[in-house]
């Protein structure tokens, strides 16, 4: 187990400030012979770097998209004193003392945060890997997000987080820490100032939140620089967008990736497959995804077919592309060692594989027992890798799963038993020609290269189409890659109640295409945690059933006809919103922002939605609150301020109001904000089934608006300027609701279709002199139809006061 924190009185932090220098956007301060280096990457994103000895280290920077200089120009000024530097830019202030070099950075307004309390440290050693740590104040009312994949609460105020990837034993819980990811990124925010943090650091690192001591943060590690960048707000969204610009975006997934995908290990033959998906269609139940886990290889063998149970993978997979189903497949990185095998044959021709120190290469226990690794640090490792793939390319593949990718190493061999899981030895070599270091270093970017790999391998060899990868480990970056679920949890209502805040973190962490084995993977799930978790699974932005080998099947109809018709009503749903949900994945890949956020990401001023781990908005309109205890039928809301529409009934809702919502077994309580507008498409069995005609909007009285994005859902002729924008605006005045549609922008053309607008919560005038106009009294829901030619076209009509 990790000690969590060496910080102790040995720890050297600096003296008075010797002399200083600028160097193009870079602040060089002299300290002797330690040296801080402050660079402007942005008038909001502000780089810090420590070097004890005076030399900044030339190694690259895994996560960050670009090179500080690839920055546009950045204009900042320098004011000099005898007791502080400070450095201005247009939106902040850093200020460093001179007489112990602490930093601290303010706002326009003067107000102070990440405030250094004992500032940079090192310990003193010969070795390469130096303690580095950095201790700041948290400030009053201050609380903390993100930090990515971790259990417990949204707020992370009062812990210790380690950042190490690991595949944690069976059953995590509030105080399991470290899981697979690791993604030292985090959020801190308190009214009116939100800033983020990336700790550049990839060795085992820590970050404190006042948890040893109150009122102070640390983040440490046992290796590499003190480097780390602070991302000024002041909201959250831009932050994230800020991280966005730093750790990059996702780039646009393949819309049928937004779909259903359904997995099990132990889909181990062929017409287990098929009759799975069979079962799909039948039941009406959309679904666009089949994944295959280990079975489907050849013992175990990556990039090959177990014959046996798959005698015709090609013939499989171009029936069920027939059926609208795609086949993901799993790809673990552990090679079986085994002469006769062409891709451990191959790796060691090229030298591919992770060499311990004494040069031999380094041998562990996965799945076919011996195995090795490859080293996806290595640019033509990670090329070789990707070319691999051809081989399950060729049969129709449509997307990988990277599993297994901390790395995990068993004890044992797997017929033997697993034993305890462990990982590649620390002091094993690897790394790029002249970068070469220990695994200690680069452990955690192991499922990060790997899905790096993966990627690129898909985007060279299926040209036009985008690549879809999943990834159970990562580092910072990893939404530019890969997809990420969140490994192996239990049938559990706790794992339901966890899934929330993890789902929100990762968002905040800048990685937004993320889910949870919907049921449950260990274990087995009752009908109704199945109908809850899918309830909540279906608005999460990857959307995947799981099941561990062993256990009950965990598939919609299996709890019988209820459960069933709740998935599927709610599988429904999800499909019938692809236009809204694919839209938040182009906010995301445009601005870094989150899918699905936690309220406090648009009511960052209000406090009460701080601790709110149970609550999830799909973009900025749709509240989630959903159910997580057996048994109940009721639950506990908040709504922040502004008026909402509670989305079964249409009732009208003044927050801020703390709510008791009535929700039985076929409910999850959901609420729109006023002002929105949400796009939605008719009822499919797979994503892209059918045109997007017509288009439906809902509109919930008040004021908004909403771009909708469209392009082909699948190539990257979005990249050459084929897609297009329209812009949409509810305005209310006290007796009018004024619709406005904009005129569509870009080349991309959708398919001639109908528009229908419903306008939600509206008395029975609101219909009349309306041509085309049909009210439905009971649901309080006005309709209106016509076509949509292109054109900006205002709708206007009278509303009664339905607050009376
Ligand atoms: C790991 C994965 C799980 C998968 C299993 C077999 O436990 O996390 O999703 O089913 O390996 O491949």
């Amino acid at each position: 187990m990790t000690e969590v924190s060496k910080l102790t009185e040995s720890f050297i932090t600096l003296g008075a400030l010797h002399s200083s220098t600028r160097a193009g956007r870079t602040l060089i301060l002299d300290y002797g012979s330690p040296r801080v280096a402050i660079t402007v990457l942005t008038d909001r994103i502000i780089r810090v770097r420590l070097a004890p000895d005076g030399a900044f280290a030339a190694r690259r920077s895994w996560a960050v998209v670009q090179a500080d200089d690839a920055f546009p120009e950045a204009v900042f000024e320098i004011e000099e004193s005898s007791y502080a530097l400070v450095l201005r830019t247009a939106s902040l202030t850093v200020r460093i003392e001179r007489d112990r070099g602490s930093l601290s950075f303010a706002d326009a307004q003067g107000q102070a945060f990440c405030t250094d309390e004992v500032g940079m440290q090192w310990n003193q050693t010969t070795s390469e890997s130096r303690r580095v740590a950095c201790t700041k104040r948290i400030e009053a009312d201050e609380h903390f997000f993100g930090f990515g994949e971790r259990t417990g609460p949204l707020d992370k105020l009062g812990r210790q987080l380690i950042n190490w990837t690991t595949d944690p034993a069976h059953g995590h819980g509030p105080g399991t820490d470290p899981l697979y990811q690791a993604i030292p990124v985090f959020l801190a925010l308190r009214t009116g100032l939100a800033y983020g943090v990336f700790f550049n650091n990839t060795w085992r690192s820590h970050f404190d939140i006042g948890a040893r001591r109150s009122g102070v943060w640390t983040m440490e590690a046992e290796g590499g620089e003190l480097d780390y960048y602070v991302v000024y707000g002041p909201t959250p969204e831009q932050v994230s967008e800020g991280l966005g610009a730093l750790l990059g975006t996702l780039p646009l997934p393949p819309r049928w990736a937004l779909g259903y995908h359904q997995s099990r290990w132990g889909h181990a033959t062929d017409s287990m497959v098929r009759d799975l998906a069979a079962e799909f269609r039948t039941r009406d139940i959309p679904c666009d995804v089949i994944h295959l886990d280990i079975d489907y290889m050849d013992g175990y063998r990556v990039f090959t077919w177990n014959s046996q149970g798959f005698p015709d993978p090609r013939g499989l997979l171009a029936d069920l592309r027939g059926d609208g189903f795609r086949i993901v497949t799993i790809v673990d990185p552990g090679v079986k060692v085994d002469p006769d095998y062409k891709v451990y044959q191959a790796g060691l021709e090229h030298d591919v594989f992770i060499h311990r120190a004494d040069g031999a290469v380094f041998h562990g226990y996965v799945w076919p027992d011996d195995a090795v690794f490859a080293d996806y640090t290595r640019p033509e490792v990670r090329e070789w890798w990707g070319n691999m793939q051809k081989a399950l390319l060729d049969v129709g593949v449509s997307g990988i799963w990277n599993d297994m990718n901390e790395p995990a190493v068993f004890e044992r061999p797997f017929s033997q038993g697993v034993g305890k899981v462990g990982t590649i030895d620390l002091d094993a070599m690897q790394g790029p020609e002249g970068e070469r270091t220990t695994h200690a270093e680069v452990h955690n970017l192991y499922g990060y290269g790997m899905a790096c790999a993966s990627y690129e391998g898909l985007r060279r060899q299926r040209g036009s189409e985008r690549p879809f990868v999943i990834t159970r480990s990562g580092f910072a970056g990893v939404q530019r890659w890969s997809t990420c679920w969140m490994g192996d949890n239990d049938s559990w209502w706790e794992h339901l109640e966890l899934a929330m805040p993890q789902l929100m973190n990762m968002g905040l962490s800048s990685v937004p295409f993320v889910g949870t084995d919907i049921g449950g993977f260990n274990g087995n799930a009752s009908g109704e945690l199945f109908a809850r978790w899918m309830q909540f699974g279906a608005l999460a932005p990857f959307c995947r059933g799981h099941s561990e080998i062993g256990t009950e099947r965990h598939e919609p109809w299996v709890f019988g006809p209820r459960v069933e018709a709740i998935c599927r009503e709610f599988l429904r749903l999800r499909y019938r919103l692809l236009p809204y949900l694919y839209t938040l994945f182009w906010e995301a890949a445009q601005r870094g922002s989150p899918v699905l956020r936690p309220l406090l990401y648009h009511y960052p001023d209000d406090p009460a939605t701080y601790q709110l781990h149970d609550q999830v908005l799909l973009g900025p309109s749709l509240l989630a609150a959903p159910m997580y205890h057996p048994g109940r039928e009721h639950r506990h809301v908040y709504l922040p301020e502004g008026v909402w529409y509670d989305w079964w009934t249409n009732e009208l809702l003044d927050g801020p109001l703390h709510l008791l919502a009535f929700a039985p077994l076929e409910r999850m309580p959901l609420y729109v904000r006023a002002g929105a507008i949400i796009p939605s498409g008719p009822d499919q069995h797979y994503a892209d089934e059918r045109p997007l005609d017509p288009l439906t909007l809902d509109l919930y009285p008040g004021n908004g608006a909403f771009t909708l994005y469209e392009d082909d859902g699948y190539s990257f002729e979005y990249e050459h300027g084929q897609f297009s924008t329209t812009s949409y605006t509810l305005h209310q005045t006290a007796d009018r609701l004024v619709f406005e549609i904009g005129v569509r922008e870009g080349a991309y053309v959708p398919t001639t279709r109908r528009l229908l607008i419903r306008v939600h919560a509206v008395g029975e005038q609101a219909a009349e002199g309306h041509p085309g106009a049909g009210y439905d009294s009971v649901h309080r829901l006005l309709t209106l139809e016509f076509d949509d030619d292109g054109h900006a076209r205002t709708l206007s009509f009278k509303i009664p006061d339905t607050t009376a």
